[in-house]
């Protein structure tokens, strides 16, 4: 296997790669991995804490087979993104949010992470490193993916003696294939995507391995997605494997409530504000799969999807339609938010981060 090579650690200074963009074609980027120039590996031992990290050149990494990450699922990850703005200058959208969740992450599955002012310093050099892979304005992001692993090894069920944070970036553009046309979802009522108890409300890796069997057989069928309801009463809207999901009726937005089982969005949190901020009215609470039936919108939200409108959803073989594009609300929505992180608009609530 080749080396690492070391490039420069955070202290140093780091010069980029000479040419302004990589030689990629710009447009339709999807949501496909391509690899980069550089990533930031800092490593700690059990009981210790994160102290130096470095900027490697992006490549494969050494684990043990016996990794706790691998055999146990001791994971975390998180997702955020960079946009370029006109004048060259790079934006981060609320970072530190991605690392206070991934603190709370941390103490759920029992592993050190990074504090939050070393998780932005480091994101801030991933992406200022990668900087010619951030898309040209209106073509995309940078997608950033952190990564927090128990990397040591482990026989017995017990937390892995090292732990590894890294953070890898790839240019993405829409997420799902549907681009930004509506998505169309199918309400799952075998599987389950959480418990009450149980990881659902952090971004541990085996979350998203468990919800592949069910959309994978979705999309087989010729749906973009799950939509997933809990697990008690098999009624209430939980979230879809990628996103959380908002319904709009009577101009009320409502969204399943955060309770330890549904993932608690940064952009649900961000939608939700920008919401308020218009003078709109929303509800975090049960929503039931009944209220499906006569929503006048219903929209998907995450970092990697931003905003997605639902054309329609299938539940117990019934399909209900809401339109073939952006309701009313979901595109104001979309367009407050998407202004606010492209730097199109004034960030009047401080949300984004200048490189
Ligand atoms: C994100 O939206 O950033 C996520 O982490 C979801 C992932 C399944 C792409």
């Amino acid at each position: 296997s080749s080396p690492i090579r070391p490039y420069a650690t955070l202290s140093d200074t780091f010069v980029s790669e000479t040419s302004e963009l990589a030689g990629i074609e710009w447009d339709n980027l999807g949501f496909a991995f391509l690899s980069t120039d550089y990533m930031y590996v800092m490593k700690c031992a059990q009981g210790g804490s994160f102290s130096k990290g470095e900027l490697q050149r992006f490549g494969n990494i050494e684990l043990s087979p016996s990794a706790g990450v691998l055999n146990y699922g001791q994971g975390l990850f998180e997702g955020l993104k960079a946009y370029r703005k006109e004048d060259g200058t790079i934006l981060l959208f609320r970072p530190e949010e991605n690392a206070l969740r991934m603190r709370l992450g941390a103490e759920r599955m029992c592993m050190p992470s990074p504090t939050v002012e070393q998780f932005v310093e480091a994101v801030k050099a991933t992406v200022l490193a990668n900087k010619r892979w951030v898309p040209p304005p209106g073509k995309g992001s940078l997608y950033i993916r952190p990564l927090l692993m128990g990397s040591g090894a482990v026989l017995g069920l017990a937390p892995a003696p090292e732990y590894t944070f890294l953070i890898y970036v790839s240019p993405v553009g829409n997420y799902f294939k549907e681009g930004v046309a509506p998505i169309n979802l199918i309400v799952e009522h075998e599987l389950h995507r959480a418990t009450p108890g149980g990881t659902g409300g952090v971004k541990t890796i085996g979350n998203y391995a468990a919800v592949l069997k069910a959309q994978s057989a979705a999309k087989a069928k010729g749906y973009s997605d799950v939509l997933y309801l809990d697990c008690v009463h098999k009624r209430y809207l939980e979230e879809v494997s990628s996103c959380n999901i908002f319904v709009v009726k009577d101009n009320v937005i409502s969204t399943p409530a955060i309770k330890g089982t549904i993932l608690p969005g940064i952009t649900r949190k961000s939608i939700i504000d920008v919401a308020r901020s218009e003078g709109l009215q929303v509800e975090e609470r049960q929503v039931a799969v009944e209220d499906l039936l006569d929503a006048d919108e219903v929209f998907c939200t995450g970092t990697a999807v931003v905003v997605s409108p639902v054309g329609s959803i299938t539940y117990l073989g019934k399909r209900v339609c809401y339109g073939d594009g952006f309701g009313a609300v979901s595109e104001k929505l979309y367009s407050v938010l998407t202004r606010l992180q492209m730097g199109l608009s004034e960030d009047k609530m401080d949300w984004t981060v200048e490189l």
